[in-house]
């Protein structure tokens, strides 16, 4: 693991790699896993035996990613942490890693964590040279000032943790659903389509940033049948719809969409 920035999740002191441990001047230890990742996640920050999205959500999410259907996504976050000359990322809430490795060709050093320990080892099989970590956006184990920018794209927040390892003037990227997000499957789903609840996320990031940049991404897109379930499957109306619902999504040859993406850069105070 490279330029390793990790805070011991028991007393926050520094983390320092020996062999395949890493140390603190406490003398708590973490076992670095073979497959390459760091599990600082203590057992009472756990909500369920296995935190985060399973095996089958996290196997959707890397069908349907790889198909390229969200590229243009991809293509602007990174054009934006280009031009804000951004050396060391955390991507907060990395899922299975797409987005991550993605950006790994553009940005010198990147960290990319998760609760999810099934995200986080596809991750591993995406890119070693990334220090990726089980852990929680409500604790993150870094140190204090250890980021230029925190990317999180479509997961929970943490406003105190996020300002706690981000540099002065630090940066984050964030990346919800907009108000239009998914219109086709959710009228297939749904008798009446409701624009995406988003107000939440006026409130996010407001005590200790300034909003420095808004835009809207729309990318128009047509998934084919067997990409339809994985889609699905990343969204909450996978649990929210009815069976009946759910079968008439499944059995149309394709879907013709629109993503609907909210992408906001704040800046640290
Ligand atoms: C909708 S997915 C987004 C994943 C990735 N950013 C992407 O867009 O492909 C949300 C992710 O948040 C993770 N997650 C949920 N609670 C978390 C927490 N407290 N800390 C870190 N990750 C969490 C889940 O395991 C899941 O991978
Ligand atoms: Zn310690």
């Amino acid at each position: 693991m490279i330029n390793l920035k990790f805070a011991c999740p028991v007393c926050q002191s520094a983390l320092t790699q020996f062999d395949k441990s890493l140390k603190c001047e406490n003398n708590h230890s973490f076992d670095l896993a073979k497959k390459g990742y760091a599990n600082l996640l203590l057992s009472h920050q756990m909500s369920s035996k296995q935190p985060g999205d399973n095996k089958a959500m996290i196997k959707a999410r890397t069908q349907f990613l790889e198909k390229g259907y969200y590229k243009p996504l991809i293509k602007r976050i990174t054009q934006i942490l280009i031009e804000q000359k951004v050396n060391h990322l955390l991507d907060a809430g990395c899922g299975e890693g797409y987005y991550t490795q993605y950006l790994k060709q553009s940005i010198n050093y990147i960290d990319g964590l998760d609760i999810s320990k099934e995200g986080i080892l596809q991750g591993c099989r995406r890119d070693k040279s990334i220090n990726w970590c089980i852990g929680s956006v409500s604790a993150l184990p870094y140190l204090e000032e250890s980021f230029d920018a925190v990317l999180s794209v479509f997961c929970r927040t943490e406003e105190e943790q996020f300002k706690k390892v981000l540099k002065q003037n630090g940066l984050i990227l964030f990346v919800g659903p907009g108000v239009n997000h998914l219109p086709n499957l959710r009228s297939k789903l749904y008798d009446e389509v409701l624009p995406y609840q988003t107000d939440k996320q006026e409130d996010y990031f407001k005590d200790s940033f300034e909003m420095i940049h808004e835009e809207k991404l729309d990318i128009h897109f047509t998934v084919i049948q067997e990409d339809i379930l994985p889609l699905l499957s990343m969204t909450p109306h996978y649990w929210k719809c009815t069976k009946e619902n759910k079968e008439k999504l499944l059995e149309m040859n394709e879907l013709k969409e629109t993503g609907n993406f909210s992408i906001r850069l704040f800046r640290k105070l």
